[in-house]
């Protein structure tokens, strides 16, 4: 597996970042915490690895934009590039002491989504992709299941919380998709989530309200598996519309139908 330069770059940043957070990890209750919004944490954990992923990024290409879950934008005087940075996707786990935690980084080019890394400091789980060059966890190439019927398939989903997300439209949706499949699992951190799908391991997911930084590095990855994305109304707008589906042609395409079914009238 030949990686390019700059996927080592980003390989690099979430390997030191995944250091800093496995020490955190093993402190959980000492870290500070603070409140963002109803059940919205950060933690000292998430804005340093934040930090160290920026600071590597940044030193190795210092003209490209950066947008991180927890600083502000900068907008580089490069026009074309941009990364895109979850520092600790699963926070809630992670301060529960849950390993299901990753930092995730993208790589953006003239608005599409090139190279993608999910590492799993808990497990040593690395994800990488480039466009064209195929989907990796570690050394091992990467395909997506190949179930073909939802029935055999077991789901991930993002399930909305205190002050989060339509909770009415998830439960619809959910009613809909439990009716269909072997199983459901909501694992609680999305860049993982895609990674699993990415792998195989996930036959299918879907979830509403997410952000930039938790879905860029997992599209790259189901791509380059051989799998399919798209926003919860089938179109390719996952940043604008704040949704994904995902998984291989059958199951990305009947999780969508099943999941957008009208609200059962009794
Ligand atoms: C969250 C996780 C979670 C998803 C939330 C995200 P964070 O990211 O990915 O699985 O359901 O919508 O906000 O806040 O832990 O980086
Ligand atoms: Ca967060
Ligand atoms: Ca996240
Ligand atoms: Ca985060």
């Amino acid at each position: 597996m030949a990686r390019s330069a700059l996927l080592n770059v980003m390989v690099q940043a979430a390997l030191k970042a995944g250091k800093s957070l496995s020490r955190d990890f093993g402190e959980v209750q000492n870290l500070q915490v603070s409140v963002k919004g109803p059940s919205d944490f950060v933690s000292q954990a998430d804005l340093k690895a934040e930090k160290i992923v920026r600071d590597e990024l940044l030193k190795a290409r210092p003209t490209y934009g950066f947008l991180g879950e927890e600083s502000e934008e900068i907008k580089g005087t490069d026009g074309a590039h941009r990364w895109l940075v979850d520092p600790l996707d699963g926070t809630t786990n992670f301060l529960h002491g849950i390993p299901q935690f990753a930092v995730s980084i993208a790589l953006e080019r003239n608005g599409e989504i090139v190279a993608g890394v999910v590492f799993n400091p808990a497990t040593d789980e690395l994800y990488t992709a480039e466009k064209g060059g195929g989907a990796f966890l570690n050394d091992r190439r990467l395909r997506v299941a190949a179930r073909r019927v939802l029935s055999d398939c077991v789901i991930g989903c993002g399930v909305p919380h205190l002050g989060r997300g339509n909770h009415g439209k998830f439960l619809v949706e959910l009613r809909h998709v439990m009716g269909e499949v072997a199983g459901i699992r909501r694992m609680g951190a999305a860049a993982l989530d895609l990674a699993y799908v990415a792998a195989g391991r996930l036959d299918g997911f879907w979830e509403a309200e997410l952000s930039p930084w938790d879905m860029a590095a997992g599209l790259v990855l189901i791509r380059e598996a051989g799998g399919f994305v798209s926003d919860m109304r089938g179109g390719t707008d996952m940043f604008g519309e704040r949704t994904v589906v995902a998984g291989n042609e059958h199951i990305q395409k009947a999780l969508l139908e099943v999941a957008n079914r009208p609200v059962p009238t009794r």
